[in-house]
C-alpha cells in the first residue's frame, strides 16, 4: 500500500505543502459529499432524519472512534470538544477533602487546565515538565487528566506508568487523546484507561465540532454525571419529568447532537481506518525522522524529542525568528505553525511525500539564511 495514492482524496495537497496536520488536517473531499448527504436527508427527510440514524449519531460515530482507539462497542459519546467532554467526566465526581486534586502536566493544553482551575473546590497540582506525573499522584488525587502526547512538543507520555498510579491511589485518569488519535496506536482499554477524549481536527482529518469521550464500560454503568440532558435519559421521548439514567455510556450524552460535523467527520475517520493506524506510525516515524535529521544538519535546534520512540507525529524546531520564518513559508505555500516556547511545528501526516519536507527544510534554512523573516517580525499570527 502506497499512502501517496490516498493524496488525490485531500484536495488541499495540490496547491500547498500542508504540514499543520497537527493543528487542523486536510479535508477529505468525501466531506464535502457527507455535508451535501446530510442537507439531502435534512431537506428530503424533514423531521423523519431523526428516526433515520440523526438521534443514534452520537453513538454510531462514536463506535468508528472505538474502532480507532481500541474501545468497544458502547463506550464513546460524540460531543462538541474535548473540554465539553471532560466538563461531562467532571461532573461525575464531588470534589471534596481529602480526595480534590486534580494532578496535571505542565505542558496540558491550556482548555483542559482552566476546567479544572474553574472547578469549584478543586486542588490543581501541576507538575513541572519533566517531572514524572505518577510520583504526584496520592490518595488525594481525584483525577489525572493528562496527554497522551504533549502538544507543544510531541513528546509521549508514559500511560502505562501514570494508570498504574492513579489506580493504585483510588483515582481515574482522563487520557486526552487529540494528539496521538489517528496517528499514535492507541488501545484504551489494553491501557485500562477510565476515560479518554479527544477531538477530530488533527490527525483523525475529522473537522471541527466532533469531540468524544471513552469511559471505560464498568464505570459507565456506575457514574451519574449531573451534566446530562434528555439523550442521557433512559427514555428521552417518553418526555418524563423525572431523570432516570440510560444505562451505559449514553448517560454521558447531553442534548440534540451536532448533526452535521458528525457526518462530515466520519469521512475522516474512514480513511483513517483504511489505511490504518499502525501504518500510519510506521510512515509518521519515517517523516518525523527525515524531518529531524534534515533540520539538525542544517544546524537547527529541534525542540521535540529525538528518541523516535517517544516523539509523536510532530516535530519542533527553533530557528532565528520562527514567527517570521512562519509567515514566509506560509507565503512560499508551505503551511505550519509555531508555539512561543518551541518554535515552528511541523505535522507531516501519511499523504505527504518525502519531497515536500525536503523541501520545506531547504525553505527554512533559505529564509534563515537570507533574513527573509525579518520583515515579518512583529507580525501577530493566531493559527
Ligand atoms: C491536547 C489537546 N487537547 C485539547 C485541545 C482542544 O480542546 P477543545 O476540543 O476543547 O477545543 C487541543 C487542540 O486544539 C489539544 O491539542
Amino acid at each position: 500500500m502506497d499512502p501517496l495514492a490516498y493524496r488525490d482524496r485531500f484536495p488541499i495537497l495540490a496547491g500547498s505543502v500542508y504540514l499543520i496536520n497537527h493543528s487542523l488536517a486536510a479535508m477529505p473531499a468525501a466531506a464535502e459529499e457527507r455535508l451535501a448527504e446530510y442537507a439531502h436527508a435534512w431537506k428530503t427527510l424533514g423531521i423523519r432524519a431523526w428516526a433515520e440514524g440523526w438521534w443514534e449519531m452520537p453513538l454510531t460515530v462514536g463506535d468508528q472512534i472505538g474502532r480507532i482507539i481500541g474501545a468497544p462497542p458502547g463506550s464513546v459519546v460524540m460531543h462538541q470538544n474535548v473540554t465539553v467532554a471532560e466538563a461531562i467526566v467532571l461532573s461525575c465526581f464531588d470534589l471534596q477533602s481529602p480526595r480534590n486534586r486534580i494532578v496535571y502536566e505542565e505542558g496540558n493544553f491550556p482548555t483542559v487546565r482552566y476546567l479544572y482551575q474553574a472547578a469549584r473546590g478543586a486542588e490543581v497540582v501541576v507538575v513541572p515538565e519533566g517531572e514524572p506525573l505518577d510520583e504526584a499522584i496520592d490518595e488525594r488525587t481525584l483525577l489525572a487528566p493528562f496527554q497522551h502526547v504533549l502538544f507543544k512538543t510531541s513528546e509521549i507520555l508514559d500511560v502505562e506508568g501514570v494508570v498504574r498510579a492513579a489506580h493504585e491511589a483510588g483515582a481515574h485518569v482522563v487520557l486526552d487523546c487529540y494528539q496521538s488519535a489517528g496517528t499514535v496506536p492507541l488501545d484504551v482499554t489494553a491501557l485500562d484507561v477510565d476515560f479518554a477524549v479527544g477531538g477530530s481536527v488533527k490527525w483523525l482529518c475529522g473537522g471541527p465540532g466532533a469531540g468524544w469521550l471513552y469511559v471505560r464500560p464498568d464505570l459507565a454503568e456506575q457514574l451519574e454525571p449531573t451534566l446530562v440532558g434528555w439523550q442521557g435519559h433512559a427514555r428521552p421521548f417518553a418526555f418524563e419529568t423525572e431523570l432516570e439514567y440510560a444505562p451505559g455510556v449514553a448517560r454521558f450524552l447531553t442534548g440534540t447532537p451536532n448533526v452535521p460535523a458528525l457526518y462530515a467527520a466520519t469521512a475522516g475517520y474512514d480513511v483513517i481506518e483504511e489505511v490504518g493506524v499502525a501504518q500510519i506510525r510506521e510512515r509518521s516515524m519515517h517523516q518525523t525522522g527525515l524531518l529531524t535529521r534534515l533540520l539538525l544538519e542544517a544546524g537547527f535546534d529541534a525542540t521535540s524529542p529525538l528518541d523516535p520512540a517517544r516523539r509523536g507525529g510532530t516535530v519542533t524546531v527553533r530557528t532565528p525568528g520562527f514567527e517570521g520564518v512562519h509567515r514566509e513559508l506560509a507565503e512560499r505555500g508551505i503551511v505550519c505553525d509555531f508555539r512561543p516556547e518551541t518554535g515552528l511545528r511541523l505535522g507531516p501526516h501519511f499523504y505527504n511525500a518525502d519531497d515536500e519536507l525536503q523541501h520545506a527544510v531547504e525553505q527554512i534554512s533559505e529564509i534563515v539564511a537570507t533574513g527573509a523573516f525579518e520583515r515579518h517580525l512583529g507580525a501577530a499570527a493566531r493559527f
